[in-house]
């Protein structure tokens, strides 16, 4: 099998792209890989598909947003917050389908703000909701029995720097987020939200 994991630098594509290393040939893509991907830009996604070719699943592990209290922010933040984190992976996953196998799956990236918020994070939530919906409606809409999930996790045990900001939370592991990517591609399961607390 081959998988595409966007974002395989990073904290949580790192873990997902040696989880499902075990499982197949994984092709990790970045703004700073050798294959790139800028996923705030439909040409670039374009172009890096053309470059994978034929693959059985992609794991999104991208998005980022600011955080500022909602009297601070403005309209283009908000709308840079979307086109990262949301159109991007819609945009994986609209431009995506004709490289995917038939049964083959997306995993889409979100998080807790999406249903537990803390201060200052309404761009995060904004983009996290959207996704979530787009899961379940994408789910019966995707041909070829093309599946698509969702992981949702609370903050990382691993991302210390965030810690101050999520008190009281429960915190998971890298190698737990990383097996909800694999539950979902291996598994036959579709229109899931893993939710991770
Ligand atoms: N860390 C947590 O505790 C946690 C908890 C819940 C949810 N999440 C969510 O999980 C996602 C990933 O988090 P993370 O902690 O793994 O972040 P991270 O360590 O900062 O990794 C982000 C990854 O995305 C890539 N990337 C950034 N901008 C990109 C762009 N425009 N186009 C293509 N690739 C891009 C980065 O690589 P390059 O810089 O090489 O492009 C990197 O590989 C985020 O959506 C975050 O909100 C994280």
């Amino acid at each position: 099998m081959k998988f595409l994991v966007v974002g395989s630098t990073g904290l949580i594509g790192s873990y997902v792209a040696k989880a499902l290393s075990k499982h197949g040939q994984v092709i990790g893509v970045s703004r700073t890989t050798q294959i790139k991907v800028d996923v705030k830009n439909a040409a670039s996604i374009a172009a890096m598909y053309e470059q994978v070719g034929k693959i059985d699943a992609v794991a999104s592990c991208i998005g980022k947003v600011i955080y500022k209290p909602i009297t601070e922010l403005t309209y283009d933040e908000y709308l840079l917050g979307l086109t990262d984190k949301a159109m991007g992976q819609v945009e994986l996953v609209r431009a995506g389908i004709n490289y995917l196998s038939d049964g083959g799956c997306f995993t889409l990236m979100t998080g807790i703000l999406a249903r537990d918020p803390i201060a200052s994070a309404t761009i995060a939530a904004l983009a996290n909701g959207a996704i979530e919906s787009f899961t379940l409606a994408a789910a019966i809409d995707l041909p070829r029995g093309i599946r698509i999930n969702t992981v949702s996790p609370s903050v990382l045990v691993e991302a210390t720097s965030y810690h101050p900001s999520f008190p009281g939370y429960h915190q998971v592991k890298a190698v737990d987020v990383a097996d909800a990517y694999v539950k979902s591609i291996m598994g036959k399961q579709s229109g899931q939200i893993y939710k991770l607390d």
